[in-house]
């Protein structure tokens, strides 16, 4: 794919995104003018007819890869038999099939109930609604770098970039950031400003996604559970990014044994359609008819492709997704070495982020270095996008093989050198 004469954008794109700028909200953040036509598995064809491998799987959602046939026939059998029904007022069967399969794969042995939505900040809205109903306490807790969504309620959490919450304050009172990965810091929060009796939940992403591909110390959020448990606060796994097999396990959370009070889930759940989902235990979801409810959330198309997805991810995807992610780190490791702007490669299973800095003695961040090298891999043909103010995140589809793994770490070692060779060096 590096071999395309580098005339990306084409004119076909170009023209479309000066339409774009002129009707389309400026407040989405496209790093690069790519214009889709068409995709299937892990490639995207542009306007122009440019072919690119798509380490984004458009943005942690199509994780079966683009236009899955099982996929695209479960769109086109519910299309045909009825499109929309609103499980807020009625039932159809694909709606209560998935509840089921989610209660079932959940951790933790008491009866699980669902509540589905269109998207992950809905899914963390219904989450926070949740949380403050069965604790009838007021106050929420989530992590700096952490996001959870760009509602109301789901910016209130998120704290990882302030371009993200500039002007829209105030945003919701009796919310508190403490730093990801200390429990020292929860404990600062109770003994200065949050009575632990007065939280609801603490909310927390078992890897930071968004705000940079972090993952916190060993052990980390089975003590934050158990913190939680002690002061009678719900524990609630914003699992939208990290779940649905991406690090090698249905949910991150399950790497230490966690059983969250909440767990939320979007993006790859229906395999590319819009679907969210929060799960909680029968005792916790004690809400009553009417207090919360959509009309389109678990709409019967998404559960019908989500259906899809758990079969995939039962049928040894998941295992798949682990050793895929063991070689993509693997083979993004000896970057380090090689260029004085990779400062780490870390991550789990295909949930893979690289360090962008300026060098490797400051380690300080270095965006502009890691924006171009992100540029360059699209001019290659290869799909990525940031994470936080200098990583690059890898997130391909989880159906990944090592042909594309091998192609992708090719393509972006070469752009890393070649940005390497063109920035000033340090005198
Ligand atoms: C961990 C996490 N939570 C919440 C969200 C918000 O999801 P959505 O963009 O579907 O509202 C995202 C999206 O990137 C996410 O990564």
């Amino acid at each position: 794919m590096s071999q395309t004469p580098p005339s990306r954008p084409g004119p076909n794109a170009r023209a479309w995104v000066e339409r774009d700028a002129k009707v389309v909200s400026h407040s989405y953040t496209r790093t690069y003018p790519l214009v889709v036509q068409r995709a299937y598995g892990l490639i995207v064809e542009d306007v122009d007819g440019h072919r690119y491998l798509d380490f984004t799987s458009g943005l942690g959602t199509s994780i079966l890869g683009h236009c899955h046939p099982d996929v695209v026939k479960a769109i086109h059998d519910q299309a045909t038999a009825f499109i929309h029904m609103s499980g807020t007022d009625f039932y159809y069967p694909s709606q209560i099939k998935l509840a089921e399969e989610l209660a079932k794969r959940c951790p933790g042995d008491e009866p699980k109930h669902v509540f589905f939505s269109n998207s992950g900040a809905e899914a963390i809205e219904a989450a926070i609604k949740l949380a403050r109903y069965h604790t009838k306490r007021p106050h929420l807790i989530s992590f700096y770098g952490g996001f959870h969504g760009r509602t109301l309620g789901a910016l209130s959490l998120s704290a990882s970039k302030t371009v993200h919450r500039r002007g829209f304050g105030p945003l919701l009172p009796s919310v508190s950031h403490a730093p990801y990965g200390s429990i020292e810091g929860i404990e600062a929060l109770f003994a200065t400003t949050v009575p632990p009796d007065e939280v609801a939940a603490i909310v927390v992403e078992p890897i930071q996604g968004e705000g940079g591909y972090v993952v916190p110390p060993p052990g980390f959020c089975r003590e934050l559970s158990e913190l939680c448990h002690r002061h009678g606060i719900l524990y609630v796994a914003d699992e939208i990014q990290s779940g649905m097999g991406r690090t090698g396990k249905f949910l991150a959370s399950e790497h230490e044994g966690v059983v969250p009070d909440i767990v939320v889930l979007s993006k790859g759940l229906a395999a590319g359609m819009p679907l969210g989902a929060t799960i909680a235990p029968a005792r916790i979801m004690d809400w009553p008819p009417g207090s919360h409810a959509n009309t389109f959330g678990g709409h019967p198309i998404s559960c019908e492709t989500a259906l899809v997805a758990l079969q995939h991810l039962d049928g040894g995807l998941i295992a798949h997704a682990a050793e895929a992610g063991t070689r993509l780190i693997a083979a993004l490791g000896p970057l380090v070495d090689r260029s004085r702007l990779v400062g780490d490669v870390r991550g789990k299973a295909l949930m893979v982020g690289v360090e962008i800095v300026k060098d490797q003695a400051s380690k300080l961040s270095a965006p502009d270095a890691r924006n171009r090298i992100i540029q360059r891999c699209f001019e290659k043909g290869l799909l990525l996008v940031g994470a936080g103010r200098s990583v690059v995140r890898f997130l391909p589809a989880l159906v990944v093989s090592h042909d594309e793994i091998n192609r992708a770490v090719s393509i972006f070692a070469e752009a890393v050198m070649e940005i390497d060779r063109e920035l000033p060096r340090a005198a």
